[in-house]
């Protein structure tokens, strides 16, 4: 039977990204796949129903669901979605499994064979799959734009009649997909920029966009390109040159992430007591519990001295049409090597799959998450 690609309007409130993208939709068709695609999934990321060519629009979501052999999705799926699926139907999307272990067990319970695109390994092969990567370069981007319309300054230099405007200076800590798309876009608004990562390597990419690496001293080099998680000793010396750095800035971008665990605490509240009035924090780990002390996610707080601290949540939504367009490739660059003739044909040898799949053949297949199912 040839391979259903199901798409759903994703249900919650604050997602506005879709799975499938029209020119997407157009090369699943050529592999051979039919799509059953919900009536305005693509509405919120100002994609048409009428833009998506040879795809079956279905009035409702049971229907689509019904339907679908393979469900693309961008949230985790919903209790009401796993179980509209046919036994043995597969789901892609971010599954945050670590969070979700309901989800987790429903979709073991009902055979379902899910891929989580987070666990997607970082190999050469897989970058175009990389899911984390294109929604953090998106989150990125937004941040520095955030960061630039919260402050009362201009961030590039001036020359006017009117005087002469200093530019704007912007610290950005963690330098990794979103941190280097924050520090470049900082830069081409015209703002100065430092930015630090515990990581080393960083610093001839921090320089090759034209900042200023902060130098601490401490390096911090983990397993499979990502950081370690600190001694006490390494920290506070961090956390002293750090803070002469944050003090100064107008403006900070904290992205640090450390995988599975809770964001480094990098911004104490006395760091920020310490900073100018009108300054800006955007912690991007707000969702993870924040790099700043005060961040409170989804909000943004106000300190006495006049700092503002935004802790955006969900930041790809709000560029939905990109993100959806970099996302729906990722996902198509996932599956195609599975779709032959139109038929799904999952290689389990692949590291690809072996690797990312979380549920399968009423098994959990990944190890952290089964673990963490056994100890509840
Ligand atoms: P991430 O979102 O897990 O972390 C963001 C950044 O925070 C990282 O650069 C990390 O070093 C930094 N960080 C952690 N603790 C910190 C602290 N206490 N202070 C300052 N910074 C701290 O990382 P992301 O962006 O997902 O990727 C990290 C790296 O993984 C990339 O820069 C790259 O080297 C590697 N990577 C490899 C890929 C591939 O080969 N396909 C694709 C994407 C990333």
């Amino acid at each position: 039977m040839p391979v259903c690609i199901g798409v759903l309007k994703e249900p919650a409130a604050e997602e506005a990204r879709v799975a499938l993208t029209p020119d997407v939709a157009a090369k699943f068709v050529e592999l051979g796949a039919t799509i059953a695609m919900q009536a305005g999934a693509g509405e919120r990321s100002h994609f048409t129903d009428q833009s998506y060519k040879g795809v079956q629009l279905k009035s409702s979501e049971p229907d689509v669901l019904a339907a679908a052999s393979v469900l693309l999705k961008v949230q985790p799926p919903t209790m009401a979605e796993i179980d509209g699926l046919p036994a043995g139907a597969v789901v892609v999307g971010f599954m945050q499994a670590h969070r979700e272990l309901d989800m987790v067990r429903r979709l073991r319970d009902r055979r379902i064979t899910s891929f989580a695109v987070e666990l997607i390994p970082r190999i050469s092969r897989a970058q175009s799959m990389d899911a984390l990567s294109s929604q953090a370069a998106v989150a990125g981007y937004k941040a520095a734009l955030l960061a630039a319309n919260a402050l009362d300054k201009f961030l590039p230099m001036l020359t006017t009649a009117a005087g002469t405007i200093r530019p704007a200076q912007v610290l950005v800590i963690g330098a990794g997909v979103a941190g280097l798309q924050a520090i470049a876009t900082s830069r081409r608004l015209g703002a100065i920029v430092e930015a630090y990562d515990v990581r080393a390597a960083t610093k001839e990419q921090i320089q090759s966009l034209g900042a200023k690496f902060v130098d601490t001293g401490v390096a911090a080099e983990g397993s499979g390109g990502y950081a370690r998680e600190l001694t006490e000793e390494e920290k506070a010396k961090q956390q002293a040159i750090l803070n002469s750095h944050i003090a100064k800035a107008d403006a900070v971008i904290t992205t640090a992430a450390i995988p599975g665990r809770a964001a480094p605490r990098i911004i104490s509240r006395a760091a920020v007591e310490a900073m100018g009035s009108g300054a800006v924090i955007v912690d991007l780990a707000a969702e993870s519990g924040g790099n700043c002390e005060l961040t409170v996610a989804g909000e943004t707080v106000v300190t006495e001295n006049g700092v503002k601290i935004l802790g955006p949540r969900n930041l790809p939504s709000e560029l939905a049409r990109h993100a959806s367009q970099m996302y729906a490739r990722n996902l198509l660059n996932f599956l195609q090597p599975a779709i032959k003739n139109g038929e799904l044909a999952i290689d389990w040898q692949d590291e690809v799959f072996a690797q990312s799949v979380l549920t399968h053949d009423g098994q959990v297949k990944h190890a952290g998450t089964a673990k963490l199912l056994a100890g509840t």
